[in-house]
C-alpha cells in the first residue's frame, strides 16, 4: 500500500538534524520547517500555540533547542524556555489537533555514573544545566501529549555543520598532536542513520510513544572515535600531520564550564524491538561519512 503524504512541520530547520530531515523528508511528504525566525521557542507559550495553529500539519518534529551545553549553565533560565516550555506549549497544540509530536531528546539526561548501556527505564541524573532542562522538556512534553514520542540521541555527526570527527580532522590536518578525552563513553550517531530511523518511526509505527533512544551500535570514548576518524582519513591518503590521538582525562579538560556525565552509552533494544530495525555500527557510519564528505572525488 503507498504511503499516506503526511504533513511535517520541523523546528530548528536549520540545524544539524532539521535541516537533514528537511531534505530527506520533502520528497516523499509535505513538510515545512521552521527556523528560529519563523517560531523562537523563547516567545511566550501562547504566541507559540498562535503560530502553530496557523499552520497545516498532522506530524511536529521539534528539533530545535538551546543545544550548547556550556553555554547553557549561565542562561538557565532561556535554556529551560528553549528546551522546556516552548515544547510543551507546542505539545499542547499538538494534542489539541491530534498531531504526532517527535521530541528530540539527549544521553545527557543521564548522570553517567554507570558502566551499562542505558534503557529508556534507567533513572535519570542530570548533571548539568543542559540535560536538566531537556528532561524538564521530556516531561512537559508528555504530560501535555501523552502520544508524543520522546527520542533520545548522542553524539551526532553529519550533516550541515562540523562536528567532533571534523574537528578532529582539522586539528590532525594543522597541528602534530591532537588529544581526546579517554574516560568519557556515549554511542557516536550519524545524521543520516538518525533520520531514516525517525522516518520509519514516522511512517511505519506512528503509535510508538513515551521514550525511545536512538543510535548507533557499539560505544567508545573520544580519543577512540577521534582516532577512528584519522584512520579512515589516513586510508584517503588526506596529508594529515598527526596521525594519532593521545588519551587524556575529562578532568584535564580545562574549558568545560558544564560537568559532562562519563558514561551515557544507550540501549536500543526497544528501538529494534518496535522496528525490526539493527542500527548499523558507529565505525561503519562514520567511516562512510568521512569517505564520502572528504575523498577527494567528492
Ligand atoms: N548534536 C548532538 O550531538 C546531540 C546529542 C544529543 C541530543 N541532541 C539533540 O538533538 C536535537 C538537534 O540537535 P542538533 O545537533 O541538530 O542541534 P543544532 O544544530 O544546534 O540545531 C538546533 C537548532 O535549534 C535552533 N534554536 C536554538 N534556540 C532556539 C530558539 N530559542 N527558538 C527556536 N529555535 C532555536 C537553532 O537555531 P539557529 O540555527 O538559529 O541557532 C538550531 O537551528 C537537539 O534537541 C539536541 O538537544 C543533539
Amino acid at each position: 500500500m503507498a504511503q499516506r503524504r503526511l504533513k511535517i512541520l520541523v523546528l530548528g530547520s536549520k540545524g544539524r538534524l532539521g535541516s537533514s530531515l528537511l531534505g530527506s523528508l520533502a520528497s516523499k511528504h509535505d513538510v515545512i520547517g521552521f527556523g528560529r525566525h519563523d517560531l523562537n521557542l523563547l516567545w511566550d507559550p501562547e504566541r507559540i500555540k498562535t503560530s502553530l495553529r496557523e499552520v497545516s500539519f498532522d506530524v511536529l518534529i521539534n528539533a530545535a533547542g538551546d543545544t550548547s551545553v556550556d553555554h547553557s549553565e549561565t542562561r538557565e533560565k532561556d535554556s529551560l524556555a528553549a528546551n522546556a516550555v516552548g515544547p510543551e506549549a507546542a505539545a499542547q497544540v499538538c494534542q489539541d489537533r491530534g498531531a504526532k509530536m517527535y521530541q528530540i531528546s539527549t544521553d545527557y539526561v543521564f548522570g553517567g555514573d554507570g558502566d551499562a548501556p542505558l534503557s529508556e527505564e534507567d533513572p535519570t541524573h542530570p548533571v548539568q544545566v543542559y540535560g536538566t532542562t531537556k528532561l524538564t522538556g521530556e516531561r512537559k512534553v508528555l504530560a501535555a501529549c501523552p502520544s508524543a514520542l520522546v527520542t533520545r540521541i548522542s553524539w551526532l555527526f553529519g550533516g550541515n555543520k562540523n562536528s567532533f570527527p571534523d574537528r578532529i580532522l582539522e586539528m590532525a590536518l594543522s597541528d602534530t598532536a591532537v588529544s581526546a578525552v579517554a574516560d568519557k563513553w556515549s554511542s557516536p550517531t550519524s545524521v543520516e542513520d538518525l533520520v531514516g530511523w525517525l522516518t520509519f518511526l514516522m511512517e511505519e509505527r506512528p503509535l510508538a510513544e513515551g521514550h525511545i533512544h536512538l543510535c548507533n551500535s557499539g560505544s567508545c570514548c573520544w580519543q577512540e572515535y577521534g582516532q577512528y576518524a584519522l584512520d579512515v582519513a589516513a586510508e584517503l591518503g588526506l596529508p594529515l600531520k598527526s596521525l594519532n590521538v593521545e588519551p587524556i582525562g575529562l578532568k584535564d579538560v580545562t574549558n568545560f564550564v558544564a560537568a559532562r556525565p562519563r558514561y551515557t552509552v544507550l540501549n536500543t533494544h526497544r528501538f529494534q524491538e518496535t522496528t525490526g530495525i539493527i542500527p548499523r555500527h558507529w565505525r561503519q557510519a562514520l567511516r562512510d561519512y568521512i569517505l564520502t564528505r572528504y575523498s577527494k572525488e567528492g
